[in-house]
Order: structure tokens, then sequence, then C-alpha cells
């Protein structure tokens, strides 16, 4: 049966919760079949799909358009899309606005927030309306040009302290789960341990409730991956070889061959 927001909220830790990101129609059809959990349309398509240098060009027309790819080639996951930077925060009305579009057109079943203490409120409003949200703590790659790059995160006890509040906060505004990136497994099983809802991992150790990465490191599509990521497959290498083979055919006049064409009486004198 599908997970839903509740189901991954009443998380009862019998087993870890998987989740991957996706931002088209195939990988989410492949990685759903597969029984991943949680589908997120990440907003680490910038990097991986968009050629973008960061996420912060992102837009969510973008999010959009992958969302509602995502959401259509899914029936059992749950689908969660990244609120892109500046689409949320700004203005009260245009946070709501844009976290229920990705719902109403995009079809997802969630919206997820790299946090501070500027999305307590908004959280809690986006709950009160109807809107499940996942937030993200630790470190938030929208937030590049504050932490000049995407290094480890809480990694004072002054900055630890601050993230287990926010969590804290986080949690009691409402949010059925909470990223935590690229901070000390100490810290992440800290937090786990005293929040009701699962904690999904990323470089944060084997003690969270789940785990997420981005599919790109997964599959092994793209030239660099963060330390704590892991490639399970060569889809890089299998493009390549696959790419290179067919570009081979076509120039040794292998390809099309009679196989792959077709012949009609009559229509070889149109002129
Ligand atoms: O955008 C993304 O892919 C993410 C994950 C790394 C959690 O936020």
């Amino acid at each position: 049966m599908s997970p839903t927001v509740a189901d991954v909220r009443s998380h009862s830790g019998e087993r870890p919760i998987t989740m991957l990101t996706a931002y088209d129609a195939p990988t989410a059809r492949i990685a759903d079949e597969t029984g991943i959990d949680v589908l997120l349309v990440g907003d680490s398509m910038g990097n991986t799909v968009l050629g973008y240098e960061d996420t912060l060009s992102v837009t969510l027309d973008e999010v959009l358009s992958r969302t509602a790819a995502v959401s259509r080639a899914t029936e059992e996951a749950l689908v969660v899309a990244d609120m892109p930077f500046l689409s949320f925060g700004v203005s009260e009305e245009r946070s709501i606005e844009n976290a229920g579009r990705l719902l109403t057109e995009g079809g997802a079943d969630a919206v997820k927030l790299e946090c501070g203490a500027h999305t307590v409120d908004l959280t809690e409003r986006l709950v009160d309306l109807g809107i499940p949200v996942m937030a993200h703590l630790g470190l938030t790659p929208q937030h590049v040009n504050q932490l000049g790059g995407y290094g480890r995160q809480g990694t004072t006890a002054e900055a630890a302290e601050q993230i287990a509040d926010l969590a804290d906060r986080h949690e009691e505004a409402g949010a059925f789960s909470l990223v935590l990136e690229h901070v000390p497994a100490n810290l992440a099983a800290a937090v786990t341990g005293e929040l009701s809802i699962p904690t999904i991992g990323i470089g944060a150790g084997a003690d969270c409730d789940g785990q997420v990465l981005v599919v790109n490191d997964v599959i092994g599509l793209g030239e660099w991956s963060p330390p704590f990521s892991r490639r399970f497959g060569d889809v890089g290498g299998e493009m390549e070889r696959a790419i290179t083979a067919y570009r081979e055919a076509v120039t040794s006049g292998e390809f099309p061959a009679s196989e792959h064409s077709h012949v009609e009486e009559g229509v070889e004198d149109p002129y």
C-alpha cells in the first residue's frame, strides 16, 4: 500500500525509511517499482539535471514541471516537492500559493522546506491549511552564500543546539518528518532520539529513521558526488557505451539495418 504522510509521520522504526530524489518520469517509475518509500523532487535538480552551478537558480515552474512528471509515473511512493529558493519565506501569501501549486498542479503529497527560524510559523500555517511539510536542517544548500560552501554543519556545541532547537520547533509546528543533512552522526542520533517524527539523514550517520540520497550519485551519473554518498551503479558509463555504439553504428552504415526500415510500393517516384 502507498505510504501516506501519516504513515511516514508515525513511522514505527521497524525498518529505515528509504528516500531518493527523482526528477523525471522514467527514474520515478523505476524507483517506485523497487519499493522506495519517498521520492523527493529536490531542488538538487539545479546541479544534477538542469546544468546550473547551484540550487539558487531553480524556479518554481521547473520544480512544478518535474514534480508533475514524477507524480504521473509514481503509484506507490510518497512524492515530496522541494520549495525552491525564495519561493517561500518572502511573503506568507506567496509561500502558501506556491506550496499549494506543488500539490494541486504538481500532484505532490507534501512539500519540503529548507528551514531556519523563519520557517517555524510558515510550517504551522501550511500544515493548518492541509499542506504537509517535511523540514530540512543542517546543510541547507539554499544558504550557500551565508554558509560559505557545502561543508559540515552543527559541528560546535552552539551550532548543534541551534539545530536541535529548530528541530523541536518544526516538530511542534507540525512538520511530519525532518531531513538532517551533513551533520555529525551523534547530533543526528540525539535529535532522532528526541523527536517523535522520523528523521531522514543524508551524511548524518546510521541512527536516523531513514536515509536519502541524490539519485545521480546513487546510479553513478555525474562527475562529482559528496563524500557521504555512495555510488551503487555506473549509469554514466553505460550511457557512454550505448551512445558511442550508436554513433559508430550510424557512421559505419551498420544502422539502420533493413529490419529498422520499411518499404512501401508506389512511393519510390514522388517527383
Ligand atoms: O534537493 C535535494 O535533493 C535535497 C536532498 C539532498 C535532501 O534537498
